[in-house]
């Protein structure tokens, strides 16, 4: 079988599979680029609603650069990576400078926070350029289907996929023939029980053959996760309570949460007491919350602290009315939702 088969195939399982996506069929740069950047972050499930809300508030690039940061922020907010949503309005920012959307891929890829995906994803849907994206679903596909070990997170293993992406692109339909792959991988050729049986590539598949499909792609190194443990207060004070924004150099910059010690382990309540028992009453509300993220394990306590007089500490003071104005991590999130069961 040559390549053009494998593709062929791929783009007639697309025409009748392919998903309807409120993305789909648009030519809009803008659009495209939103949705591959929100797409990076989450599943297509999770992530239409996000970029519906999102292109609703922000229609154009201009309306996106003329928004505060903040405000992209709490559009994002749950989505994680909050740096890629700073970076899609710095970009916004330098778009509109240029006078418009660049239309080549090398001008794309300059844009502030798109890398090689974002590049090729946009040149090819909005553009119709032949540059082949390459994502896990690509990286899936390949391995299987043509047998092969190379780990994909070397220097090696990520040029010679790039280069076989390349190579099996239908060059007169990029657009069609990467969402073609991007589609199958993730509804058929799938990271856990893939659906062999309904594979229209199964006879030519070089890891079915072998028997072992769940085998690939090999990755040559195994992420480490950190773990951290994080103590919060929620200061309750005459109806008001306490937010700090997060600083530069670490996870969720610029996002608010209540006033937080990290430790190496978890904080005793001694340690607590120590920190915060001369402003008032302190009442454990939960206790070792976990949240993942790609390379930490976070756990978090959480106290209530009902002051008696008003701390003096950074950060804003709210009414707790307020929280719909401030973007806050998931995490935050749910422990507010834990407060709330205690009022
Ligand atoms: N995953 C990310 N972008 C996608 C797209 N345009 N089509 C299918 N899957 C995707």
């Amino acid at each position: 079988m040559n390549t053009s088969d494998f593709s062929l195939r791929l783009l007639q399982w697309y025409e009748r599979n392919g998903r309807e996506l409120p993305w789909r069929g648009t030519q809009d740069a803008y659009r495209v680029w939103v949705s591959e950047v929100i797409l990076q972050q989450t599943r297509v499930a999770q992530g239409y609603d996000y970029f519906l809300r999102f292109v609703e508030r922000f229609p154009t690039v201009e309306a996106l650069a003329a928004a505060s940061e903040d405000e992209v922020l709490r559009l994002w907010q749950g989505l994680g990576y909050y740096t890629r949503a700073r970076n899609l309005r710095q970009a916004a920012r330098q778009i509109v400078e240029m006078g418009g959307f660049p239309t080549d891929y090398a001008t794309i890829r300059r844009l502030k926070g798109v890398g090689d995906y974002t590049a090729a994803a946009i040149a090819s849907l909005a553009f119709g350029l032949p540059h082949a994206v390459v994502d896990g679903n690509v990286y899936r596909v390949l391995s299987r289907h043509f047998g092969i070990d190379t780990p994909i997170d070397t220097t090696g293993g990520r040029k010679l996929f790039a280069a076989m992406a390349q190579e099996m692109l239908v060059v007169g339909r990029p657009a069609d023939y990467n969402q073609a792959i991007m589609d199958f991988g993730a509804l058929v050729c799938t990271p856990k029980s893939p659906q062999c049986e309904a594979c229209p590539l199964m006879e030519t598949c070089q890891a079915r053959t072998d028997g072992r499909v769940e085998q690939l792609p090999q990755k040559a190194h195994v992420t480490r996760v950190r773990d951290r443990f994080f103590t919060y207060v929620y200061i309750r004070f005459a109806h008001e309570t306490i937010l700090q924004q997060r600083p530069a150099g670490d996870i969720w910059q610029g996002l608010y949460q209540m006033p937080m010690r990290e430790s190496e382990r978890p904080m005793t309540l001694a340690e607590v007491e120590k920190w915060l028992g001369e402003y008032g009453r302190l009442k454990k509300l939960c206790t070792d919350h976990r949240h993942q993220l790609s390379h930490q394990r976070l756990h978090a306590d959480l106290y209530l602290l009902k002051a008696g007089h008003r701390p003096s500490m950074d950060g804003d003071w709210i009414n707790e009315t307020q929280f719909d104005e401030y973007a806050v991590p998931r995490l935050v999130e749910e422990l507010l939702k834990c407060v709330s069961r205690n009022f």
